[in-house]
This record gives structure tokens, C-alpha cells and sequence, in this order.
């Protein structure tokens, strides 16, 4: 089973980042491959349609949804909605239209949303969640709005408990939904 996580931002160990990598490290605790896109590799071109190159990069991501089984997709909350950065790498699942799983069809998505306030944060995991539904995704029962201005998530480590378990069962959702999805 392979669970692709994709988000963060370009700054290294970002909260959002951090957010992701403990929801891929729960879906690896139980077994699944995991492959994570985040950091400088979200430094992608803007996308563009119909063109007919992709940068290498770009071009992994696209392979790697195509054979994924779960997604993890983690966004900052930039201006009370998901990121331009995130939201570009996902424009990018266009190129998987006509593939023999359109999209993400059929595939479980974990979504998690990181601001520093509660507005911020349930907007855009709204707005992911959303795009999940219109990429043909199944959105986890369970997501995530996180409100990191009381450093829950600072220095690339979690210190809530509480938020571990919750990202925890994020990874989870999806590791079992991806098990009874391909039954
Ligand atoms: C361009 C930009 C816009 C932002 N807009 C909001 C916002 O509307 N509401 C909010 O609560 N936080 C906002 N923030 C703060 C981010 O949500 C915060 O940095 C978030 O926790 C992501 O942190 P990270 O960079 O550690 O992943 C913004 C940050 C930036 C850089």
C-alpha cells in the first residue's frame, strides 16, 4: 500500500510540515509505503494546461498519485484558505484526467489545515477538503484544523499529546480505508 503525503510549506520543519510527516509516520507504523513531497519539493512550476513537458519533479508527483493508494495532503492556512503552493502541486492531478483511476478516484484523503487561528485553520481545511471532493478523493471522516499559535507544532516536533493521537488517526482513516478500498 502506498500513501502519498503532499503539503507544508517551502521552509523547513514548518508546522504544516510536521503536521504531515506524523500522519505518514503512523501509516507507516502499520505498514504502508509512504513517499512525501514537501519542503523544496513543492518548489514547482505554476501549472500549466495542455502543456506538453513537465519538470522532473513535477512530473514524480503526478506518477506518484497515480500509483498511490491513501493521500495526506497538509496546507498552511494563507489568507483564511489552503496555500497557492499546495493548491498548485494539486492542480498538477489534471495530468491524471484520463488515467485508468481518474484523479484521485476511489482513494482515501487525510486533510490537515495549520494557521495560527482557528478561522484560518477550519477554512482551509474546508477548502481541502473540497477540492478533495471535486479531484473524485474521499475525504477521511476524520481531519484536522490546527491553531499552531500556542507552538503546538514549533520547532518541527508536536507537544500536544492530544494532536499527535488526532494526526495519529488521520494516518489511520486512511490506511484503512485504502485496505477495504482495494478488497
Ligand atoms: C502569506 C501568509 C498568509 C497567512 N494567512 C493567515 C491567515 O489568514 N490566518 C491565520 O490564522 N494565519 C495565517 N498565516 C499564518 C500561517 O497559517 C501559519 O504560518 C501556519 O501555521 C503555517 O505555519 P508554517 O509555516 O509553520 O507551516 C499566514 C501566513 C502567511 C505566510
Amino acid at each position: 500500500m502506498l500513501v502519498v503525503g503532499l503539503g507544508g510549506t517551502t521552509r523547513p520543519d514548518s508546522s504544516s510540515e510536521t503536521a504531515l510527516r506524523i500522519v505518514l509516520d503512523e501509516a507507516a507504523a502499520l505498514g504502508a509505503e509512504i513517499v512525501r513531497f514537501s519542503g523544496d519539493q513543492l518548489r514547482l512550476p505554476l501549472y500549466e494546461p495542455g502543456a506538453l513537458h513537465r519538470s522532473a519533479l513535477a512530473q514524480e508527483v503526478v506518477d506518484a498519485l497515480r500509483r498511490a493508494d491513501a493521500v495526506v495532503i497538509a496546507t498552511p492556512g494563507y489568507h483564511g484558505s489552503m496555500s497557492g503552493t499546495v493548491k498548485n502541486a494539486l492542480d498538477y492531478v489534471e495530468d491524471l484526467r484520463d488515467a485508468d483511476r481518474p484523479y484521485l478516484d476511489g482513494r482515501p484523503v487525510g486533510c490537515v489545515a495549520v494557521a495560527y487561528g482557528w478561522q484560518a485553520a477550519v477554512n482551509a481545511l474546508r477548502a481541502t477538503r473540497d477540492v478533495v471532493h471535486a479531484l473524485r478523493g474521499w475525504p477521511t471522516p476524520f481531519g484536522a484544523a490546527v491553531n499552531a499559535a500556542d507552538g503546538c507544532l514549533a520547532g518541527g516536533v508536536c507537544r500536544s499529546p492530544e494532536l499527535q493521537a488526532q494526526l495519529g488517526l488521520i494516518g489511520r482513516q486512511c490506511v484503512e480505508f485504502a485496505a477495504v478500498a482495494s478488497t
